[in-house]
């Protein structure tokens, strides 16, 4: 059972969505297999200043590939990964990660279940330090990108996520694939950001590349801090991670979640005329609505009577301002992506205050 904050914000099933028929039913007991990562990175080790690291939920950037699954576990993701293939999409030139596919959570329960279930959910809670919960975004719940057809592009660009928390799990063996290597920036979001956007490379000397032992295992991560790809593969191989996203309850820190709309030209994978695209604008708000719950519940727990005039209305502006910003940008509506870009560059200094 997800966390009872989040229980009802998950939709159910919606149109057109189909559940694939003859999968394994997930069973965290035979499927799971929770071992500790043995290394972690701080925000600071990679570079962030103190005002950045206050705003976040947890001062933990980055932890060493863990073991999430069992064998069994990983294959019976693997069977179900064979019944998901007709829906993987490989998307148009131009976007950011060419094989993916989104909305899982609905086309698979055993996806689902494994990304709602509360032993990985407490797992990560534990090595973040911070309690987590399924991310309220549900098509950032249990995303796949796959290999791309055309071998010369990168599984996935260099990015940071539009979400506070989320791990890479693999769900093939590395050691299998030539190329196809997960890796991230020792440096920030923005100088990683600033380096590729002059069309420069990221030096090698600045590129760490965990270590997975094979599939099954997982880098956990706070990815909206993270910069980081997956390389192109050197040949032909079966590649597919799953990622799958958190929120923090603890809504004391400004929501590292970001949400725009984009016009279809560019690389975020915004399709036209798929559920994914017809859902987002009701998708962020309920995940809005869900943070302004949680919002007003802290404020009815702390704003005693005896609060003046000023700090009364603080508390109402800022239990509502997530809300606000959620109108103005739904207002707004989608954009071309570089305008995008500016907006989310803007709204992550406007929200560290
Ligand atoms: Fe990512």
């Amino acid at each position: 059972m997800p966390h009872p904050s989040v229980a009802d914000v998950f939709p159910d099933q919606p149109e057109p969505y189909r559940w694939i028929e003859g999968e394994p039913e997930f069973d965290p007991v035979r499927h799971l297999q929770l071992e500790r990562p043995e290394r972690s990175r701080t925000l600071a080790d990679l570079g962030y200043d103190d005002r950045f690291i206050d705003g976040q939920a947890s001062e933990i950037a980055m932890f060493s590939p863990a073991r999430v699954l069992s064998d069994e576990g990983v294959a019976a993701l693997r069977d179900t990964i064979g019944l998901l293939r007709p829906h993987v999409r490989q998307a148009p030139d131009g976007h950011r990660a060419t094989g993916f596919l989104r909305g899982t959570v609905f086309l698979s329960k055993f996806v689902r279940d494994l990304c709602r279930c509360d032993e990985v959910t407490d797992f990560a809670s534990d090595l973040f330090g911070t309690p987590l919960a399924p991310h309220t975004m549900v098509y950032q719940q249990g995303h796949m990108n796959f290999a791309p057809e055309d071998l010369a592009k990168p599984v996935d660009a260099w990015h940071h996520d539009f979400v506070g928390f989320d791990y890479v799990l693999m769900c093939h063996d590395p050691a299998d694939c030539d190329g196809g290597d997960f890796q991230y920036f020792l440096g920030t979001r923005e100088e990683g950001h600033a380096i590729v956007s002059r069309g420069e490379a990221i030096p090698d000397d600045r590129i760490a590349t965990p270590r997975f032992p094979g599939a099954g295992h997982a880098c956990f991560m706070q990815g909206s801090a993270v910069y980081h790809r997956a390389t192109p593969l050197r040949r032909r191989a079966e590649r597919v991670s799953l990622v799958n996203a958190y929120v923090s309850l603890d809504v004391t820190r400004p929501d590292p979640t970001r949400t725009f709309f984009v016009t279809p030209e560019g690389p975020y994978g915004w399709i036209e005329d798929h559920p994914e695209t017809r859902h987002a604008y009701a998708e962020f708000a309920r995940h809005t609505a869900w943070l302004g719950r949680e919002k007003l519940s802290r404020l009815l727990a702390d704003l005693t009577l005896d609060a003046d005039r000023e700090t009364a209305t603080a508390a109402l502006r800022e239990a509502a301002s997530d809300i606000e910003r959620a109108i103005r940008t739904l207002e707004i509506g989608p954009r071309h992506f570089t305008e995008m870009e500016e907006l989310r560059r803007r709204q992550d200094e406007e929200l560290l205050g």
